[in-house]
């Protein structure tokens, strides 16, 4: 039987620890990782057998947001009898050699690369492999995992991407945002494109605008030197708050397949205005004395713009996104906030005015909700807005709703690159962002805990609306 290795680098990053070994874990406790798979991973530091698997053992007992649900020792074990370890400089070519000679000892096999490392170590990691010729696909297959971003503007964009394909083909590069491989984010085309009663609604005729939050109330954390290159709009804006877009207004892709997916996603993308002169960035207070970040730095870990859909069906329907970092809350969502019609009956009342909105909960508290007005109960006539609900059946210690990592792994598997982005649509990201990141001067100054800079406010306020407060009111735990 064939065998399939997955060659994890960086084995010790951030990344790793994050999300992937737990998706691991939770892979293996399900029973779902492939019996003929093994994982190698590397990183620079020399570590034994048992040294290895006490690092893996320290990660999954690590606090973590993603994975809060306990460690059984038995699943533990029999993960760690996956795993190998094997430790080397990614520039060094001895190391292939090395990892050539492993890799080949256990006889034919599909291999995937996955890179959770510094991009300037790409072109040293592409050019060993085929040195050694392990990105041939005699054995088996031969898959790429590289994770976002890809580049840090378009031109280096472009340049990665002819890079990659000197040594691969597309099919077998798997660009990862980890934010396509949410069940929340895919279950919003199920929810708009396998139920017939919603699509209808989503134009310029019913909407009024778009809102999408991703916020996070703890800061940079130990990452300063990856975070202070890139800020806050090329961190999560660039991609994660994108795809949230295109999901949301994609159209209908003729068929559930790859092409036809990534060509609606790409459409949306290739049709957003950028609108320099309504980005408005942010920094929090105290973030110039974290770890490895410029004692100077401008970078942000906050911003706020607004932006359009150049289509018929979502023409001057204005979108506002923002993101940031220490701010009051953590939550994800985004939300069509639909018109009122003129003649709304009771709308004198109190609370008469406040507009429907459909809210895709990305996290936490994950659902798709539907806020309309209600009666409350009694003699009088009086309004109130409640919340029609979707809520997955999770409670914090389940596995209904699987890590993005562990879904993207197993499509990787198999294959499937419907969750992944191509060249083009990396492309399509970067040229919207590219002249929004231009218009990026000294940021606004923060409170901790707070919405982030008042200017935030104002970019919406001025147009007559506010940003909505997410609200913790539905699909509670
Ligand atoms: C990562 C960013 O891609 O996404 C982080 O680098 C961010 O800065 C994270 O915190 C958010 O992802 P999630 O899944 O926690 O919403």
């Amino acid at each position: 039987m064939k065998n399939l290795t997955l060659v994890f680098f960086g084995i010790t990053s951030n990344l790793a620890q994050k999300y992937f070994i737990p998706a691991l874990y939770d892979m293996c406790e399900k029973g779902v990782l492939p019996d003929n798979m093994t994982i190698l991973g590397n990183a620079r530091t020399p570590m034994d057998k048992a040294e290895f698997a006490s690092y893996i053992h320290k990660v999954l007992h690590l606090p973590n947001v993603h994975h809060q649900h306990s460690i059984q020792e038995e699943f533990f074990k029999k993960l760690i009898r996956k795993f190998h370890y094997l430790a080397g400089h990614l520039d060094d070519p001895v190391f292939y050699t090395l990892l050539k000679h492993t890799l080949d000892h256990s006889g034919l096999q599909d291999r995937i690369f996955y890179l959770a490392t510094y991009p300037d170590l790409y072109h040293h990691i592409f050019e060993n492999l085929k040195k050694v010729s392990l990105n041939k696909q005699d054995q088996g297959f031969v898959r790429l995992m590289i994770e976002k971003p890809i580049g840090h503007d378009l031109k280096s964009a472009k340049a990665l991407n002819t890079l990659l394909l000197k040594y691969f083909t597309e099919d077998q590069i798997y660009r990862l945002d980890h934010y396509l491989g949410k069940e929340t984010l895919q279950n919003i085309l199920t929810f708009r494109f396998s139920n017939g009663i919603f699509e209808p609604l989503i134009n310029k005729e019913y909407i009024d605008h778009i809102q999408i939050t991703a916020s996070e109330d703890f800061g940079i954390g130990q990452r300063g030197s990856y975070y202070d290159q890139l800020g806050a709009l090329k961190d999560v804006g660039q991609n994660h708050q994108l795809q949230m877009l295109a999901f949301a207004t994609m159209n209908a892709p003729a068929e559930f397949s790859n092409e036809a997916v990534t060509r609606q996603r790409i459409k949306i993308l290739q049709s957003l205005t950028p609108v320099p002169k309504k980005i408005v960035f942010g920094q929090y207070a105290g973030y110039r004395k974290e770890e490895n970040v410029d004692p100077v730095s401008n970078t942000d870990t906050f911003y706020a713009f607004k932006t359009f859909i150049k289509n018929d069906r979502f023409k001057d329907v204005p979108v506002y996104i923002r993101a940031g970092k220490k701010l009051a809350q953590t939550v994800t969502e985004i939300s069509i906030i639909f018109k009122n019609p003129i003649n709304r009956l009771l709308k004198n009342l109190d609370l008469g005015e406040e507009p429907n909105v459909l809210i895709y909960r990305v996290g936490p508290n994950e659902g798709i909700v539907l806020k309309i007005l209600t009666k409350v109960p009694g003699h009088e006539i009086k309004l109130e807005p409640e919340y029609m609900q979707f809520c997955y059946k999770a409670d914090l210690h389940s596995h209904i709703i699987p890590d993005p990592h562990e879904r993207l792994l197993m499509d990787t598997i198999h294959g499937d690159q419907t969750f992944f982005n191509d060249a083009e649509e990396v492309e399509a990201q970067w040229a919207f962002i590219d002249p929004l990141a231009n218009a990026r001067g000294k940021p606004h100054i923060y409170k901790v805990g707070t919405w982030g800079p008042k200017e935030a406010g104002r970019l919406i306020e001025e147009d007559g609306r506010s940003w909505l407060e997410p609200s913790m009111d539905f699909c509670r735990i």
